[in-house]
């Protein structure tokens, strides 16, 4: 600290003769307005576990994230609209299963929604679909085979959240990083406006690159009405002649996927202010919002913070959101940016520096936020960061046009992401810089980042330390009954089907359901074009467990199965190809069979028949041991056998469908083996005692 202070008075005291000169001058001109910085829940299900913090943790998380003059106080939330596939870590509900019903309370999107508002009325919502139900597609894996339907589906969505949620949906985007259809955008414009959604901007088309969309909203003026904003995905802070002679703003829609230790930081402040220095984007939204899904799934902690532990409490603030702090504390949405050369550029010894404003000629508030990421810090995981120098530089900053005559000291906000055991500082409020004629100088190191402005708002929140990490805790069980209808239930993460709370005949009462009938037009393919469906839970590291349930195939025709599982390997986009021992009941044909993948080729135990499978519920229990696995229906041991090395080592516990169908699950029963053995003695006996011994 003592030495910033010393550096800043140094460089104040000898500022002109060692320092490159830049100036914060409004008079040649604003540059673009700022749309702000914001987070992605979804792409998908990334948020499934927040819902399911203790209040207490789950308010200051949302705080963290939410609310204004505290910590990230993001700008822009993005959402997934749910399109009951798998679109990275877990599958998130539609609102319209099939084209004969609706639900506007599904999965944890609405919630989170309102609950930054709550924090911050002006947050922008935005909604994107990754994936759609099947009876879009028609029998193909194209959404726009019916363009007034898809368009249909997507206005209800938007009017949904209104009508339902209070919500007013600022953004919507078409299909996540697949194909975008011309007369579908014009008509989703029609169909928004012909309902009275004209508040609802489109932003287009998500892609990776634009793929000629700049090029079509140059050549088609009813297209251009149609489009608010273009859109990108990782464009590495550049953009094209042909993008910016749209004239439209240009977004990094998605952006940042990285790790989030310093690296990760470093990454979100090269691009919050490169994105603008470079390539002129306006918005810049983190994919992803927050790491609330379990360790072991893909795109481990690419988020702004993490957590994934409800049943501790536990969450980790990373360096991600006090860098975002830099810009979302002090610059407002349809504040503007200074233009390149007057407030705006790179530094000359490496690093760069925008500066935002009014654009009101009286009104001076202004940030100057400042990055000094160096190459091989701050690289995201994708595209490749060529190589650049940074070097430790003075530089003195010239006040003139509206900012002259005013400021006497400007005040100072300053983080220092530490990297080979440097020591890091995150938002940090230093004294005043001193403004002397109108100058002020600082001397900058490498991996710094700076605020200067003249608001005295910026405020480094304070959260109680969080409880200590646990993992997931067993014995655990649940009857589904805490839960209201459509809901999901907090700890089981679907990768493939979708999976709500149903009321049925007691004394089941609270069931959770298998809803989707249907193959899904995916975004990548997960076990959905395999029909199978799968929902995890617990931990990856799992080797010895007991897992028991109730279950039944619902309107069963003798085509259909259910099965439990353990030391499930696979998940995401991947989780077609996942391995473990899965026990597969038939009931109609009372069959069953045990196999070491979910696409049951890897065969265990043939299948065989068993008197003791009813057509209606049955009770389930797989014991899985170091070295034996024990699967018991009813009572009665269906088979004990070695575990082969096809088994991985350890996995999720994990239930599911043999195809898309309607399923049932109830009393989900998990613990440790110990119990388990004990368990299955006292099943055995119950069922001798009720069918007499043979
Ligand atoms: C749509 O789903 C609802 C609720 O599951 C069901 O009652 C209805 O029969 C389904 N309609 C069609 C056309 O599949
Ligand atoms: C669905 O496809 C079938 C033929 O594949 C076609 O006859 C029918 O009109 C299509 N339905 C819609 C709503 O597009
Ligand atoms: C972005 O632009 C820079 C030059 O401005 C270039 O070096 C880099 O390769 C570009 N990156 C991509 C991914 O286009
Ligand atoms: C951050 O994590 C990434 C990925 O694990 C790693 O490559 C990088 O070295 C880490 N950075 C720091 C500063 O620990
Ligand atoms: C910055 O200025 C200080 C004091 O004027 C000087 O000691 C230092 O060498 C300068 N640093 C650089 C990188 O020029
Ligand atoms: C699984 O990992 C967690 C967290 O790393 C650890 O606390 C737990 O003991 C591990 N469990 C097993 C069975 O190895
Ligand atoms: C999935 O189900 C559909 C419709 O019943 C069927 O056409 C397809 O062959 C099935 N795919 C697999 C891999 O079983
Ligand atoms: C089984 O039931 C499903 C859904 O009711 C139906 O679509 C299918 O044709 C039936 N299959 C047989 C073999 O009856
Ligand atoms: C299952 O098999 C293992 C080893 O093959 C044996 O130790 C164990 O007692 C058996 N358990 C039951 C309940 O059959
Ligand atoms: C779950 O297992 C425990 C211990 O093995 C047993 O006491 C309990 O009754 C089981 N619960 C259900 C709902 O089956």
């Amino acid at each position: 600290m003592e030495i910033f202070l010393f550096r800043i008075f140094l460089s104040s005291l000898f500022a002109v003769c060692h320092s490159s000169v830049y100036f914060i001058d409004e008079t040649p001109g604003f540059g673009r307005r700022f749309d702000g910085i914001g987070g992605l829940s979804g792409g998908s299900a990334t948020s499934k576990l927040l819902i399911a913090y203790p209040q207490k943790q789950r308010d200051e998380i949302l705080d963290i994230l939410f609310k204004p003059n505290f910590a990230a106080s993001l700008q822009i939330l993005k959402v997934e609209i749910g399109g009951d596939s798998q679109a990275s870590d877990a599958t998130e509900a539609s609102h319209m299963h099939n084209s004969s019903e609706e639900s506007y309370d599904r999965g944890y999107e609405w919630w989170l929604m309102k609950e930054a508002k709550k924090r911050n009325p002006n947050i922008k919502l935005y909604g994107l679909p990754w994936a759609f139900p099947g009876w879009l597609g028609n029998g193909t894996q194209n959404p726009y085979q019916n363009i007034d339907q898809l368009a249909e589906y997507v206005r209800k969505w938007v009017q949904g959240a209104k009508e339902f949620n209070g919500l007013t949906i600022d953004y919507i985007g078409i299909w996540n990083e697949k194909l975008y259809n011309i007369p579908y955008i014009k008509r989703l414009r029609q169909v928004l406006d012909e309902n009275l959604l004209t508040e609802t901007m489109i932003v287009a088309a998500d892609l990776n690159g634009d793929q000629n969309l700049a090029s079509h909203i140059i050549a088609d003026p009813e297209l251009n009405n149609a489009i608010f904003g273009i859109g990108l995905h990782y464009p590495a802070t550049n953009t094209t002649v042909e993008q910016l002679r749209t004239g439209k703003p240009i977004w990094a829609s998605e952006d940042y996927s990285t790790f989030n230790n310093n690296t990760g930081g470093a990454c979100w402040a090269r691009i919050l202010n490169q994105n603008y220095v470079n390539g002129f984007i306006t918005g810049t939204i983190a994919w992803n919002l927050i790491d609330s899904y379990y360790t072991g799934l893909p795109w481990d902690r690419d988020s702004l913070m993490t957590a994934r532990e409800p049943w501790s409490g536990y969450y980790q603030v990373e360096s991600p959101i006090w860098v975002t702090a830099h810009t979302t504390q002090f610059v407002y949405l349809g504040w503007v940016y200074l233009r390149h050369g007057s407030g705006v550029g790179f530094l000359e010894n490496g690093g760069s520096y925008v500066t935002m404003t009014t654009d009101e000629s009286i009104n001076n508030d202004f940030a100057l936020i400042i990055e000094t990421m160096t190459q091989e810090h701050s690289a995201c995981i994708r595209p490749p960061l060529p190589y650049y120098p940074v070097a430790p530089q003075n530089v003195t900053f010239v006040l003139k046009g509206k900012f002259r005559d005013t400021f006497g000291s400007l005040n100072v906000w300053y983080t220092k992401l530490g990297f080979n055991g440097e020591q890091s500082t995150f938002f940090k409020q230093l004294k005043p810089v001193t403004v002397t004629n109108d100058k002020f100088s600082l001397s900058l190191e490498l991996n710094e980042i700076w605020t200067i402005t003249n608001a005295g708002d910026g405020n480094h929140g304070i959260t109680p330390t969080p409880p200590p990490s646990k993992p997931f805790p067993l014995p655990y069980r649940e009857n589904f009954e805490e839960y209201v209808d459509d809901s999901e239930a907090y700890y089981f993460a679907q990768q493939c089907g979708v999976y709500e709370i149903v009321t049925v005949e007691k004394p089941y009462n609270k069931v959770m359901r298998q809803t989707i009938l249907q193959a899904p037009i995916v975004w990548c393919e997960s076990a959905a074009l395999t029909n199978k469906t799968l929902n995890l839970i617990g931990a990856t590291n799992w080797t010895d467990i007991y897992i028991e349930t109730d279950a039944r195939v619902n309107h069963d025709n003798g085509t259909s199965g259910v099965f439990l599982a353990g030391r499930v390997n696979n998940a995401g986009c991947t989780s077609y190809a996942a391995w473990g021992i899965f026990f597969f009941i038939q009931p109609a044909h009372q069959t069953f069979s045990v196999s070491s993948d979910l696409q049951m080729t890897n065969v265990l135990v043939t299948s065989r028949k068993s008197t003791s499978i009813s057509n209606e519920w049955n009770k389930i229990s797989l014991l899985i041991s170091k070295t034996y696995s024990i699967g018991m229906v009813n009572g009665e041991q269906l088979f004990n056998i070695t575990i082969r090395s096809s088994v991985p080592a350890q996995g999720f516990v994990a239930l599911g469908t043999q195809d898309f169908e309607s399923a049932d699950f109830d009393n989900v029963n998990i613990t440790n083996i110990q119990d388990g053995v004990d368990r299955l003695k006292q099943l055995q006996d119950q069922r001798l005692y009720f069918h007499g011994s043979n």
